[in-house]
Formats: structure tokens, C-alpha cells, sequence
């Protein structure tokens, strides 16, 4: 109200002397103008007079009737106009004349008057307008009738029309100055909102449509910034194939002007174990970090995680820091400590008997205590309180890692406002009514909302999410654009689908042949005999059990692979504390132990089970020798053993069979896309793959190998900062208008 006062006052102050200026200006013309009409008036007037006395006053005059004469003069000035007359002979003398007839003025004056159009005199009573007239008989001038009129009513009417002059500009400039502060308070009004609803992403087009003239150079600039914005995002789209390490230091450089990096995860890169040979370090079976690492080592910064190795507390320093990787330091991890009851809350509890079989809708149902929120609120808490304390700016990035940390987000925001915070959860979303159940989907909505991005691996998560927030919170949700707007701030949601770095470092660099001399020298097979793989975490959502039994399956339809082809499923065990992992590792070791029974013999066993950690050279060697690769999810964000795989074979050949609910599959067509639950239609995909012809196999891998290597991990993080570098300049933009509307 005040500004809109202040703003009033700026624009009425000087209109209204603009306009008062300009009406005295005009006065004089106005003056001048009606002066004009005023004397033809009296011109007009003069020649009627003469007309009217012309013949009594020839009569008289020849009469020599001088007292009639005076009196028809003196009656005649009765006009209150017509102020003085006189009479003139043919000699120039004054020979009659009113009263009133100013002394000062004889018949030289006539001279002076011009024909039927008279002179105005200044005369110490006033100005006058005088003219004359010829009083003729026949062609015989008899005198010259001079008439005097008054003209103070002239300067009277003037005054008087001065002043309404004035009266109505100021009125006519009041009324100016308000429509304008009207409109312009409108039309700025409605542009404020068009940009910020534009900076938010919401209709571009819709506000600029048809813009308001007098808008229409700023909308210009704004429509050049948008293009500027949109060609910016083409060309680095263009370049996806050229994504590397370099250009993610380029773009963090030049978009970010090398802004710190802060990753946040649960599982931790690079975990030290003490074992009997002394500590040593190992690489965790996850997908996420198996991405995310190269994406550091290019970004360098801090990997805030917990540190849950045996001799990780030894092998940091007193705040938990060590740089890694080990012999080839590029960024610092930052361990954090937890209690057992931490872990067994967050970790175990909320994040893995809640979350984790929420989103994944793999038939076991989601558990959720009290007792395990509260440790993944307060985990989350203790994690949001490292960023702060790693954070050497207040606008730092911050990478947020997954299902673990639903709630740091917010708390991040809500320390470190300026932040740049891009989530990303590795998991599937699912649809409202599933994740309804969760007492605590309010909070975990909140929570994730404190992103500036938030990333899904798929469209269809994206879209699950939104709906989502539109059951369950109050918040302004944009389909168009993919934002969602919530409490004051803005989070874009988006489909980021994950991959590996490209090329793949092989530090054992063993080629295909050999691996697959030496693999089946293990296997205690020949050269000839055909190898399926599996490797995944031992995890309930990965289909392992679906997987053997399709290959049991195969053996009942296609007897004629018995004894020629064997299945290696290496299963990493994983949260084997608890009890849904322990009775799923005891049915795939019962399936496995089953089919052996029912199909095996004393040379041959069709389901070879690893399970036990494998490091990432070993597994890369039964990718590099293997015939097929199942990858059977029940459901699966990405699956990045499907991606792995296919980096592994430069020779261009084996086979992928992949699930139509891993995210994966939405990229990599050329793979043997199949239902994990229909056990009939795996076991054909396998007979299939087993038997494809190796032109066919060069086909389909050849392609997917260019996706992956087109689409690595580093165009994966490149795209979330790209987006958030533009979202930043938008929220800076969007505080400019701010700052500016404040102070207009
Ligand atoms: O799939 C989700 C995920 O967090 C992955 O990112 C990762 O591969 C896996 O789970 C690891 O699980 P955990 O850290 O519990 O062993």
C-alpha cells in the first residue's frame, strides 16, 4: 500500500507541473487568439453602427442640426460597448463628437484604420478598438464617423479564460496521472508476474503472447534471454557424445565459477576392512556408487557418507576425513559415524524395510516404527549439519544422494538457503495409493521439496512423484514445465537416467578371449559350452529367483542345452541383518540347490551360485566372458549391471535379456526385453539368445553400446548441472525483479 502510494506520488508530482507549466504556456496563445476574434467582432460591429447612422446623420448634417446631431451620437454610445463617437469633415477636423471621446485621439486616426478592419489603441482608460466609416450622399463623402469601442471586456474574458485554462489542465492532468498510475501499476503488475511465472517455468508463451506496447522492448530482451537460455541447452545437448570428465570440469568452471561440490550418500565409496592380511579397501556392490564416482573424481569436492568399514575410524583423520581414491587422491570423503541403533533405524528400519519395498512394489510389505523414523529424522539431521560444516561457501552444490535422505534436502535449504541442492533417488517412485501408506509421506514430500532438483531415472517416476505431491500437499504443480512450487520455493522435477563412465578403466585389461578361457577353466567347462550371468545384490527386487527358474525352464523345454550351457549368478550379499534378506538368500540358495538336484550330475551343475563379494575387475571378466546377461528386476529404478555389461564387450558380441520393469529398459531397446513373472517367456528369451546368430548379436550390441557410450554418466550429471546452473540464473534474475518492484 505504501509503495503503491510512493509510486503515485513519483508519477502525479511531475505530471501535474508538466501540466500547469503547459497551461500558462498556453495562455498567451489564447490571449493572442481571442483578441483576434474579438477585434473582427468589433469590426463587424463598427461597419453596422456606421450603417445604422449613415443617413440620419447625412440629413442632419446637412441640416446643419449640430444639438441632433450630438444627441443621436450620445444615444447611440448608449451600447455599453460602444464607448465614443466623432464626426470629421472632409478637412480632417474633428467637428462633433461624444462626451466621452477621448482627447487624445483626432481624425489623423483614421489614417491609421485600415479598410473594415479597425486599430487597437492603448488609452490611459483602457485599450479601444477604433474604426471608421465614410458617411456618403451620392458619391459626395459628407464626413467620417470615428467609433471607439470598449475593450476591457476583451482583458475581462481573457482573465477569466486564463483561469479556466489553468483549471482544467490541473484538472485534465490529475486525471492523466491516475489512469496512468492505474495502468502502469497493472501492466507492471502483470509483467512482474509474467516473468516471475516465466522464471518458474510456468507457460512461457502464454504471458508474452500478445504484451502490452509499452512492455514490448523488455519483453524483447526477455524472449532474446530465453532463446540465449534454450540454443545453450541444444548445443550442450548436441555435444552429449562428447561428455567426459574434462568437459563436467569445464561446464562446473564456467557455469559455476568452481563452485564447491558436496555429495551426500549413505554407502560409502571406498570402505577400509580389517582382514587377517591387514586393513584393506573395498568397493561396495552399488550401483550408485559405481556411477557417482567418476562424477567426483571429474568434480572433486567432499563425499559426505557413513563410514561403516571395520577400520574406517583408523584409516581417517579426527574428522573423519581421508582423500580418496586411495594412491590416486581427487576428492575428500567425509565419514560420518553411526551408532548401531543409528543404523539399525535409519539404515536397516525406515530407509530398508520402509522405503525401499514402498517404491518397489516387489510383494513384501513395507514395515514402518516410530522408533525408525525418528533415527532417520535425526540421521538425516546429523548429515545436513556435515554439509553445513564441509560447506566453505553459502552457495555451495550439494548432491544428495537417494531413499536414505528423503528429509535433508529441507534441511539443508533451510540452513544454507542459497544453495544449489540436486537430489537425486536412485529408486522408483511409486505410484499415490502405493506410497499413501507411508504415515510419514507428508515429510518425506517436504523434505524432498527443499531440491532444487530433483531427479528420477524415469518420465514415469517424475510423474508418479507429481501426482504424488497433488494428493498429498498443498503445492502448485506444473505438468507443462515439471515444477512444482511449494512453500515460496520452486524444485524442478525431471527424468535423469543414470549410466556408467565411458570408456570403462579395465585395470586387469584382459581380453575377451582370455576371459573367457580363464572363466571357464573355473567353471571347469570347455571353450564350447555357453555361459549365462547374473550379478546382482541379494535383493528380493532383482528377480534372481525368477531368473533360475526360467533356466530351469529352458532345460524342460530345450533339453538339448543340458550339459552345454550353465547359469553363474554372483549375488553379492547385502543388509543381511535382515530377516526379508536372510529368507530370500535361503530360497535362491534352496532354487539354486534344487535345479542342480533335478538337472545336474557329477561333471554338471546348470546354476552356478556365487555369493560372495566380487571386485569390479573380477566381475568385469564374466561380463567380458559370458554368452548372455540376465538382468530380470521385478522392479528397478535403472539396473546399471545391464549397462555394465554392455561397456564390458568391445567385441560386440553376447546377448542382454532385460526386464521391461527395470528403468533400464526404457533405453536399451535392442536388448531381449521380457516379464521376469512369466517364467515361459524368459526361458524362450534364453533359448533365443543362446542360439542368436553372432551378426545378430554384432547388431544389437554395437547399437547399445553406442546409447551407453552416448548417454554416460557424465552427460547424466552434466544435464542436472546444466539445469540447475539455469535454474540458478533464473532465481537471480527472479530477485532482481524482486529487488527492483521493492524499490519502484
Ligand atoms: O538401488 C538403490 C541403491 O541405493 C543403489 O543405489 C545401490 O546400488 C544399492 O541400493 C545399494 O544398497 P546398499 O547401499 O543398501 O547396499
Amino acid at each position: 500500500m505504501f509503495r503503491t502510494l510512493r509510486l503515485s506520488l513519483r508519477f502525479l508530482v511531475p505530471l501535474l507541473l508538466a501540466m500547469v507549466g503547459v497551461a500558462y504556456l498556453s495562455v498567451p496563445l489564447v490571449d493572442s487568439l481571442m483578441q483576434r476574434w474579438f477585434v473582427r467582432d468589433l469590426d463587424i460591429r463598427s461597419s453596422f453602427v456606421a450603417r445604422s447612422l449613415e443617413e440620419q446623420v447625412g440629413e442632419l448634417l446637412e441640416s446643419k442640426s449640430n444639438s441632433r446631431i450630438d444627441a443621436l451620437l450620445e444615444r447611440a454610445t448608449a451600447d455599453e460597448r460602444l464607448f465614443a463617437l466623432g464626426l470629421c469633415d472632409a478637412n480632417g477636423r474633428l467637428i462633433r463628437r461624444t462626451h466621452s471621446f477621448p482627447t487624445s485621439i483626432d481624425c489623423s486616426v483614421s489614417r491609421r484604420v485600415g479598410a473594415g478592419a479597425g486599430l487597437v489603441l492603448d488609452l490611459p482608460q483602457g485599450a479601444v478598438h477604433v474604426a471608421t466609416a465614410e458617411l456618403k450622399r451620392g458619391d459626395e463623402t459628407l464626413a467620417t464617423l470615428v467609433m471607439l469601442h470598449d475593450m476591457s471586456f476583451v482583458q475581462r474574458r481573457s482573465e477569466d479564460t486564463r483561469k479556466y485554462i489553468v483549471i482544467l489542465f490541473t484538472v485534465l492532468g490529475v486525471a492523466v496521472a491516475l489512469i496512468t498510475i492505474a495502468v502502469a501499476h497493472l501492466s507492471w503488475r502483470g509483467w512482474v508476474a509474467g516473468v516471475r511465472a516465466m522464471l518458474r517455468g510456468e507457460g512461457v508463451i502464454r504471458p508474452f503472447a500478445h504484451p502490452r506496447p509499452e512492455l514490448q522492448p523488455l519483453v524483447g530482451d526477455l524472449r532474446a534471454l530465453l532463446r540465449d537460455m534454450q540454443n545453450e541447452r541444444r548445443e550442450q545437448d548436441e555435444i552429449a557424445a562428447r561428455w567426459n570428465p574434462e568437459t563436467l570440469r569445464h561446464l562446473l568452471h564456467d557455469q559455476f565459477s568452481g563452485d564447491e561440490v558436496i555429495l551426500v550418500s549413505n554407502r560409502e565409496p571406498y570402505i577400509h576392512v580389517r582382514t587377517a592380511q591387514g586393513v584393506q579397501v573395498q568397493r561396495p556392490a552399488s550401483g550408485l556408487v559405481t556411477a557417482v564416482e567418476p562424477v567426483m573424481r571429474a568434480c572433486s569436492g567432499t563425499w559426505i557418507a557413513h563410514g561403516g568399514g571395520s577400520a574406517d575410524r583408523e584409516s581417517s583423520d579426527a574428522a573423519g576425513r581421508v582423500r580418496v581414491p586411495p594412491g590416486d587422491p581427487a576428492y575428500t570423503l567425509r565419514r560420518l559415524w553411526l551408532s548401531k541403533e543409528e543404523e539399525k533405524g535409519y539404515y536397516y528400519g525406515f530407509a530398508n524395510e520402509g522405503l525401499w519395498p514402498l517404491c518397489h512394489i516387489a510383494h513384501v510389505r513395507p514395515v514402518f516404527r516410530t522408533e525408525d523414523w525418528d533415527h532417520y529424522h535425526a540421521v538425516n539431521e546429523k548429515f545436513a549439519r556435515a554439509v553445513v560444516d564441509e560447506a566453505h561457501s553459502d552457495d555451495p552444490i550439494v548432491l544428495i544422494q537417494d531413499y536414505h535422505f528423503a528429509l535433508l534436502p529441507r534441511m539443508v535449504r533451510e540452513r544454507l538457503p542459497r544453495a544449489t541442492i540436486i537430489t537425486f533417488w536412485h529408486i522408483p517412485w511409486p505410484n499415490p495409493e502405493s506410497f499413501g501408506i507411508c504415515p510419514w509421506r507428508a515429510e518425506i514430500i517436504n523434505g524432498l521439496l527443499g531440491s532444487t532438483i530433483l531427479g528420477f531415472h524415469t518420465r514415469f517416476h517424475c510423474n508418479n512423484f507429481l501426482q504424488t505431491v497433488d494428493r498429498f500437499v498443498e503445492a502448485r504443480i506444473e505438468y507443462e514445465s515439471s515444477t512444482v512450487s511449494y512453500g515460496g520455493h520452486l524444485t524442478q522435477v525431471e527424468s535423469y537416467p543414470i549410466s556408467i563412465a565411458w570408456p570403462v578403466t579395465d585395470t586387469a585389461a584382459e581380453t575377451v578371449a582370455a576371459a573367457r578361457a580363464r572363466i571357464r577353466r573355473i567353471l571347469g567347462v570347455d571353450d564350447s559350452h555357453l555361459v549365462g550371468l547374473g550379478v546382482d545384490r541379494l535383493d528380493y527386487t532383482k528377480g534372481i529367483v525368477e531368473r533360475m527358474r526360467a533356466v530351469e525352464r529352458l532345460l524342460e523345454l530345450h533339453p538339448e542345452w543340458t550339459g552345454r550351457f550353465s547359469f553363474v549368478q554372483i549375488a553379492a550379499p547385502s543388509r543381511s541383518s535382515l530377516d526379508e534378506y536372510q529368507r530370500f538368500e535361503a530360497q535362491v540358495r534352496a532354487t539354486a540347490a534344487q535345479i542342480n538336484a533335478r538337472f545336474g550330475d557329477a561333471s554338471w551343475q546348470p546354476v552356478r551360485l556365487l555369493v560372495e563379494h566380487h571386485d569390479a575387475d573380477s566381475v568385469r571378466a564374466y561380463y567380458r566372458a559370458c554368452d548372455v546377461c540376465m538382468v530380470t528386476s521385478l522392479h528397478d529404478g535403472m539396473n546399471l549391471v545391464a549397462k555394465e555389461f554392455v561397456a564390458a564387450r568391445d567385441d560386440d558380441r553376447g546377448t542382454l535379456i532385460l526386464s521391461q520393469f527395470a528403468g533400464a529398459s526404457r533405453e536399451l531397446h535392442e536388448a531381449l526385453i521380457v516379464n521376469p513373472y512369466h517364467t515361459e517367456q524368459v526361458a524362450e528369451a534364453l533359448h533365443r539368445a543362446l542360439g542368436m546368430p553372432e551378426h545378430e548379436q554384432r547388431e544389437r550390441m554395437a547399437s547399445l553400446r553406442q546409447l551407453v557410450r552416448d548417454f554416460s554418466v557424465y552427460r547424466w550429471a552434466g544435464r542436472m548441472l546444466l539445469d540447475a546452473a539455469r535454474l540458478r540464473r533464473r532465481e537471480r534474475i527472479a530477485a532482481r525483479i524482486d529487488e527492483y518492484s521493492e524499490s519502484a
